[in-house]
């Protein structure tokens, strides 16, 4: 048995063992809560919780931090200094304590793996009126929150006329920012989006090509399109004057 299943058979015990005690007409829906929160990857500042509802208020709860059950209705008061008073009771919640830490490492390994940034940069038309151009370098899609994404001018720092919004969680643990960068074009230089993040070993740059390759190629392909077309309808229109000339000549002769 893993210790985290382990952990819960004993919670739901805990939990049917309340919710018998608490039971009363009244109280129509329980629910219980086991939580391992922590903030350390290596899980040693873990703060391992049980909590007991009904009618989601919250009735009972051990905290690891304490040591102890806290009630807080009379009843529960009551049946938490019971608890407290049982060595079985808080020797088990001291093992859960260590099962909640130890799986940390391991839970954090394979759900918190940093996951890299999609970036992308495209303009926009300017939001003021003291710049004509703007830029938008998007980040999508990266774990965790904390990124940086600056502007560069000929690769040194800009840092006026830049806006950002905060992250956005995606609402599944991956995160989106992005930055605008209001600037008048100066012919030659390079503008670039440096993003920086805990998925990259070092900072990953992003230069604006105002004609990206695809685009080009979208242009010759176009053109050349274009060409064809030019070339069969003027192939057309030659034979089909040709062919009206030669009607009308054949008209008298007929
Ligand atoms: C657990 O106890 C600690 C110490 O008293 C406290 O700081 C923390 O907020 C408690 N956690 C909850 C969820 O009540
Ligand atoms: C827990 O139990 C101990 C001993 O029974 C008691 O001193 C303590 O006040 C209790 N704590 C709570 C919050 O009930």
């Amino acid at each position: 048995m893993t210790p985290l299943s382990f952990l819960n058979m004993h919670f739901i015990s805990f939990f049917s063992l309340l919710c018998l005690l608490l039971s009363r007409a009244d109280a129509r829906y329980g629910h219980g809560l086991v939580r391992c929160q922590f903030t350390s990857n290596d899980g040693h500042d873990a703060v391992y919780l049980e909590q007991i509802y009904i009618n989601k208020v919250l009735l009972v709860q051990y905290n690891s931090t304490l040591g102890e059950y806290v009630g807080y209705t009379k009843k529960t008061k009551d049946i938490a200094d019971g608890l407290n008073k049982s060595k079985a009771f808080l020797k088990q919640e001291e093992k859960n304590t260590n099962a909640c830490k130890t799986s940390i490492p391991f839970v954090a390994d394979v759900l918190l793996k940093s996951v890299e940034p999609n970036v992308k940069m495209r303009s926009v038309e300017a939001a003021s009126s003291r710049h004509p151009a703007m830029l938008v370098c998007s980040a999508y899609g990266f774990y965790p929150k904390q990124i940086r994404v600056t502007w560069l001018r000929d690769r040194k720092e800009v840092t006026s006329d830049v806006t950002s919004t905060e992250e956005i969680s995606n609402g599944n643990w991956l995160y989106q920012i992005q930055s605008y960068l209001e600037y008048t074009p100066i012919s030659g230089e390079k503008i670039t989006c440096m993003v920086e993040h805990a998925s990259l070993m070092e900072p990953k740059f992003y230069d604006w090509d105002p004609m990206p390759e695809s685009n080009i190629n979208k242009i010759a392909i176009g053109t050349a399109g274009l060409v064809l077309g030019l070339a069969f309808f003027s192939a057309g229109l030659t034979c089909y004057m040709r062919n009206t000339k030669r009607g009308r000549m054949q008209v008298p002769t007929s």
